[in-house]
């Protein structure tokens, strides 16, 4: 591999935008081109994220995927990799990262994988006319009113409405794997729920899911001894909450001592189908 293509690819990756330097270089493109960009995961990371999401796909029998908010296509490439027979469609809006993205698969010939450099808006979802066996709509939701969907959603207040809209548009695929910031648009100062209050989430997760057409099949945290997220047990993830779960929630949250994890850390993975 040539000085030129590692620092294009650097360029493309660190270009300064809001979501830039996030996500961490697949292990196959590191391993193959000696090519890496350093991730700090003791606070956010994706390796663990995608140990459960790769675990997940091994068990279905998916043959698409579209990956919302792509950014520099970590989740697409290891996937597109590993599965050369599952389709793959990253849809990122950051033109130097979708193009970031299209220099990995020209390198490594990835013929199952597709880019579309445009940004999803609600709007978008209900025309959206392509359809898939499953999405990864990962951290992209509690940007919404702040990098797009503007005036759909005012306030971080407003969150949860907007949540179950989208959802109640979104027919691209019958499983979604999903997570959400704690805090609107990134910013700490709105937070939509706060990071302290992690049964709050956990509810409001559940409960406007369950409001919307769709339910929740495994609700997993990340567990820092193991490295890795772990499902809440079933019996647990019933939206019909009431004072006994509450306890037996917040009690395996302290058994995996979720409470001292980073904010990233404690955003749950959800997998949720259509009902
Ligand atoms: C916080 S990053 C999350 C990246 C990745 N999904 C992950 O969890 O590792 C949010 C990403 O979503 C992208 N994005 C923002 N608004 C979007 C939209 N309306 N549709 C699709 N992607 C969007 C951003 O450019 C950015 O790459």
């Amino acid at each position: 591999m040539t000085n030129n293509i590692t620092s294009q690819l650097s360029r493309l990756y660190q270009d300064s935008s809001k979501h830039s330097m996030y996500q961490s270089i697949p292990s196959f493109v590191q391993e193959k081109l000696g090519y890496t960009e350093v991730i700090n995961e003791e606070w956010r990371g994706d390796t663990a994220r995608y140990n459960y999401i790769l675990e997940f796909f091994e068990k279905s029998d998916f043959s698409s995927v579209l990956d919302i908010g792509a950014n520099t296509g970590f989740f697409s490439h290891s996937l597109a990799y590993e599965f050369p027979s599952l389709k793959v469609t990253a849809l990122e809006p950051n033109i130097n990262h979708a193009n970031f993205i299209t220099e990995i698969n020209d390198i490594f010939k990835l013929g199952n994988m597709d880019i579309i450099n445009k940004s999803l808006g609600i709007d978008d979802v209900i025309k959206f006319d392509s359809k898939f066996d499953s999405s990864l709509l990962l951290n992209v939701l509690h940007h919404a009113g702040v990098e797009f969907d503007i005036g759909k959603i005012n306030t971080e207040i407003e969150f949860w409405d907007y949540f179950r809209n989208f959802l109640n548009s979104y027919s691209i695929s019958p499983t979604i794997i999903i997570q959400v910031g704690y805090n609107w648009g990134g910013n700490k100062l709105k937070p939509i729920i706060k990071p302290d209050c992690l049964y709050d989430m956990f509810l409001q997760l559940l409960t406007n899911i369950n409001q919307s057409c769709w339910k929740a099949t495994n609700v997993a945290y990340y567990n820092s001894e193991f490295k890795k997220y772990i499902d809440v047990p079933n019996a647990l993830i019933t939206p019909q909450q009431n004072q006994e779960l509450k306890e037996e929630v917040a009690c395996w949250f302290k058994s995996m001592k979720i409470e001292a994890n980073s904010e990233f850390y404690k955003r749950p993975i959800l997998i949720i189908t259509k009902n």
